[in-house]
């Protein structure tokens, strides 16, 4: 019997705090006309201190988790697609396999632009379809107001924070992650990228004093990237499933701008009912766009059961993608019990102590080798 791979979990974590149009135009020179115009954003959610991508992963994951009523112990891999990770390394992925306590699951993060989340998927449903793994949880996360340059305001009226996830999980029946199509165009990778901090440009007070850790964007020409390639890869993935773009239910796009969204669906002639956007509240969390948009759309019930879905997304790399999905979750998820989310409360705490103690005998081991 072929294995498919299903969406069996999601969940979702935004910052508290919200930056509207109207503060960006008290810090640099613009308005919430031009922005709303321009780009469909209203506001933004941007992390407080103390909130990073891991911090808002680990929540998004959690509600996942619950969704799916599996135990992290269950996992067999998470992969999360940012470009804003915690740190350089350890992956993101491992601060959340500790704290989790996912014993048994490999975990990486993935480096894909916008596209990450899109990436992931792709990835791990392989995986689960060719019988490798059975359970995966896929994050996309970014903290993009800790790589923006609030004094530019071509980039800076864009982008948000936020997480999002979901549990994929093998099954015999028909539906879930159809077909998933990947594409690259690395001499574009110019047009949107960060120059300092890695091997190439390591942080130091020039590229500090010069501003090169924040992101670059030439915004003109991704837009034009980004309306040939999401109906492209639209009409692809499909193709790929024996699918047409009339048998198509929710198209999630990436959410980066109201007009790139507006091209796609006009190019792909979709009705609006058939194309999700919640730009205006969170602007463009990158990676996170996307499962955060899948997120809504299962709550707001955009998404019935059986229905198609196609999430696409571009990004820095420049990178593409496309994952066309039968929806096969029962819809709306029963909530998890007061007495089920405590139990989740206690695991976590559990997972918590374990890696205390492993800490702990890891010093242990340490002071035994030095004698
Ligand atoms: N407020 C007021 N005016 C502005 C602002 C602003 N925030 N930003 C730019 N302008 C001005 C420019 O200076 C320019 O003025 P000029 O004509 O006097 O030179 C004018 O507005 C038009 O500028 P453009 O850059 O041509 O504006 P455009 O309509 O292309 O919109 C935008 C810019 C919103 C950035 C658009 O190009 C875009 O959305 N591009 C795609 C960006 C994107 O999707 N990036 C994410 C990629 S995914 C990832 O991996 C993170």
């Amino acid at each position: 019997m072929k294995t498919h791979t299903h969406i069996v979990g999601w969940g979702k974590s935004v910052p508290q705090r919200v930056l509207t149009n109207d503060d960006l135009a008290r810090m640099v020179d613009t308005s919430d006309g031009w922005i709303r115009t321009r780009t469909g954003v209203a506001e933004r959610r941007i992390v407080a201190d103390g909130e990073t991508t891991f911090s808002m992963a680990l929540q998004a994951a959690q509600q996942a988790l619950e969704v799916a009523g599996l135990k992290p112990s269950q996992l067999d891999l998470i992969i999360v697609a940012t470009v804003t990770p915690d740190y350089a390394f350890p992956a993101t992925a491992c601060l959340l396999q500790d704290a989790l306590g996912a014993t048994h699951a490999a975990a990486f993060d993935l480096s894909a632009g916008c596209t990450g989340f899109v990436y992931g998927l792709s990835v791990a449903a392989n995986l689960i379809s060719a019988g490798v793994y059975e359970n995966a949880l896929v994050i996309g996360a970014e903290t993009l107001s800790r790589i923006t340059d609030w004094s530019d305001r071509a980039t800076c009226v864009l982008f948000g924070d936020g997480a999002g996830a979901v549990v994929l999980q093998a099954n015999g029946a028909d539906g879930g992650v159809l077909s998933t199509v990947l594409g690259a165009d690395g001499s574009g990778g110019d047009l949107l990228y960060l120059p300092a901090g890695g091997s190439k440009q390591p942080a130091s007070h020039r590229t500090v004093a010069e501003g090169l850790h924040y992101l670059k964007m030439r915004g003109r020409e991704v837009f034009r990237f980004a309306v040939r390639t999401m109906p492209a890869a639209t009409r692809q993935v499909l193709e790929q499933a024996g699918l047409e773009v009339s048998d198509l239910n929710l198209l999630i796009p990436h959410q980066a701008n109201q007009r790139i969204i507006a091209a796609s669906a006009r190019a792909l002639k979709l009705p609006p009912e058939a194309v999700f956007s919640n730009l205006e509240r969170y602007g463009n969390t990158s990676a996170a766009s996307i499962p955060i948009a899948l997120c809504e759309a299962v709550e707001e019930g955009r998404i019935q059961r059986d229905d198609l879905v196609v999430c696409v997304g571009f990004g820095a790399g420049l990178t593409w993608g496309a994952a066309a999905i039968r929806w096969s979750a029962p819809l709306p998820p029963v909530p998890p019990s007061h007495w089920e989310k405590a139990w989740y409360q206690l695991r976590y705490r559990y997972a918590g102590l374990c890696s205390l103690v492993r800490r702990f005998l890891r010093w242990l081991f340490a002071l035994g080798v030095k004698e």
